[in-house]
């Protein structure tokens, strides 16, 4: 295969034509020949002013580049699209696949030997992975890095755990307006993504477990030199890979590799969201996550990294810990440590260099685990027949059991136009369930699933309850939650024959989540639900209607039907 400047030309039906042109074209811009003759390395370009995470991606890309040149190979950037959480309508998730099908797209269609794709806000970083596999050339991933703390009245505060901690106590008249816009301005104190453990921290995490992003690579602060030169050293190892052509992410991405991805997932504590992007990202391959070998492997692995939300620390506690790594090592033989990485080193030889603090707190030895079970439980039973997700390293331990009264709210716009009603009919016994909000209900399964306290409860003092959804939650957020409930309602899953006043109960030790309904009533009340309607207003044309119509459910990873490996059925 042709490498370099001569990999896929453009057709002109003449192929010394095509590449004369693309030549001429090119020294435009003012580069040599002793330039274009060199391996390629692509390097894609996420920074927008409307994703402030991404602030210090051009600080990156200009490291990156660096290190491309000092091992000899050719950078080219590129723009791809950039997604922000809370710029991104109606919710991010809509917009992963597009942003997927884009990156991997322009790998294929401009020519590079390698790629450094350079993310990190919540799903650019599955995004830019499932493209990267799908597309398997040789691919470094950069995260771009966790923000450093901010500080308020001698606390520390973490987006957006404690963003939505804070906002709690101001719904319940704990604290006013003043001292609530003064943590506005703390929360987020530097560029970068969340310094919790939540989805974008969690994936930079997933990433480097797979191997495909250099030691500690998930854990450095964004603002910190040491970022950079992580940045430097990722541009020069991708210039050697598109020297030696791979690894390829194909040659990576083993079983083995993606069972180390989930126990580093159930160890630190991480999002439920990033159960579905590993989802997703397997689907690209032959492989696939088993959600109940999944549930089996937290029953085993315990929860080692103290990090909100499940815990105490930051990221920034992480890594000055020994990070990855470090977590890695003390995991030992619950992963395969045989597992190659993007250096060509094995995750052995990369424990091997873990560093040893004396003293830190935030990495737990085995044997004193902040819990002896990972982060995530999956839940079956007549309410999910597909599966359900729930962070219990996150719940409180008293509502892990428990059976309540259902509250139903019939869409998003429905629990926020009702969840504060003084009138509304509610108790902290009973269970809040929101759906029409799943992948194609919502549309995109938007973070939802994390139903406020109705606020005159929040008032008296109640902190927590149990409550499902078909929706998503945000990694930084805590309470008894139960999400991404498979069939979502929309496509008629259980969720939809729930009433107001049903009993349900969840038992998170016996993995189930049920409504305490008998099923002749349950058939009575299937019967009665709608026939299947046309395709609704906002899914009649462009990017809405591919999505409507080939959206995967939450336990194939939310991807489009005709993006898995082997593509639609
Ligand atoms: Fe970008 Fe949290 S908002 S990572």
């Amino acid at each position: 295969m042709a490498d370099g400047l001569r990999k896929g030309l453009t057709s002109y039906g003449d192929a010394g034509f095509s590449l004369f042109l693309r030549k001429a074209f090119i020294k435009a811009a003012g580069y040599s020949d002793d330039a274009l003759d060199r391996p390629i390395v692509g390097i894609t370009n996420t920074y927008s002013d409307y994703n402030p995470c991404h602030g210090n991606v051009p600080a990156l890309i200009e490291a990156a580049r660096r290190g491309v040149m000092l091992a000899g190979a050719l950078p080219m950037v590129f723009p791809t699209i950039s997604l922000a959480e809370s710029f991104s309508h109606p919710t991010s998730m809509y917009l992963r696949n597009l942003m997927a099908m884009e990156t991997e797209e322009m790998i294929r269609a401009q020519p590079m030997d390698a790629v450094i794709v350079i993310g990190g806000c919540d799903k650019t970083l599955p995004a830019q992975i499932m493209a990267a596999v799908s597309a398997d050339l040789p691919t470094v991933v950069v995260p771009v890095g966790p923000m450093v703390v901010g500080h308020h009245k001698g606390e520390v505060l973490g987006a957006c755990t404690d963003c939505r901690r804070l906002w709690a106590k101001y719904r319940a008249g704990e604290i006013d307006d003043t001292e609530i816009e003064a943590v506005n301005g703390r929360l987020a104190p530097s560029v970068g993504t969340c310094m919790v453990m939540g989805t974008a921290s969690t994936m930079a995490c997933v990433t480097e477990a797979l191997g495909l992003s250099l030691p500690m690579s998930a854990t450095i602060p964004a603002p910190h030199a040491e970022r950079v030169r992580s940045a430097e050293a990722s541009g020069k190892c991708a210039a050697e890979m598109a020297k030696r052509k791979g690894p390829r992410p194909s040659e990576l991405l083993t079983p083995a590799s993606f069972r180390n991805a989930q126990v580093v997932l159930q160890a630190i504590g991480g999002s439920t969201n990033g159960l579905v992007h590993l989802t997703a990202i397997a689907g690209r391959t032959p492989h696939a996550i088993d959600l109940d070998a999944f549930d089996a492997l937290g029953r085993e692995v315990p929860v080692l990294v103290d990090l909100k939300p499940s815990g105490a620390h930051y990221m920034e506690h992480f890594h000055h810990a020994g990070g990855v790594p470090k977590l890695m090592k003390q995991l030992g033989d619950l992963l395969d440590l045989d597992a190659r990485t993007i250096t060509g080193a094995t995750l052995r030889d990369v424990v091997a260099q873990a560093e040893d603090v004396p003293g830190q707190d935030a990495i737990r030895a085995r044997a004193d685990p902040i819990r002896p079970e990972g982060a995530m439980a999956v839940l079956r039973g007549n309410l999910a027949p597909r599966g359900a997700v729930i962070k219990h390293s996150a719940a409180s331990e008293t509502l892990l059991r428990h059976t309540g009264r259902a509250v139903v709210f019939e869409s998003v716009e429905d629990m926020t136009l009702r969840v504060d009603d003084p009138e509304l009919d509610v108790s902290a016994d009973d269970v809040l369930v929101l759906r029409n909000a799943g992948p194609k209900g919502a549309p995109g399964m938007p973070e939802a699933g994390y139903l406020p306290i109705p606020r005159k409860l929040a008032r008296e003092g109640v902190k927590d309850m149990v409550r499902i959804s078909d929706a998503r939650m945000s990694g930084t957020a805590f309470g008894t939650i139960v999400l991404h409930i498979t069939p979502e309602s929309a496509v008629g899953g259980p969720l939809a024959l729930v009433r107001t006043g049903d009993m349900i109960r969840l038992d998170v030790a016996g993995r189930r989540i049920d409504l305490l309904v008998d099923d002749a009533e349950l058939q009575r009340r299937r019967a009665a639900l709608p026939a299947s309607a046309p395709a609704p207003e906002w899914a009649r044309r462009g990017y809405a209607h591919l999505f409507h119509e080939t959206i995967l459910q939450a336990d194939e990873g939310c991807d489009f039907d005709f993006l898995r490996r082997e593509g639609k059925d």
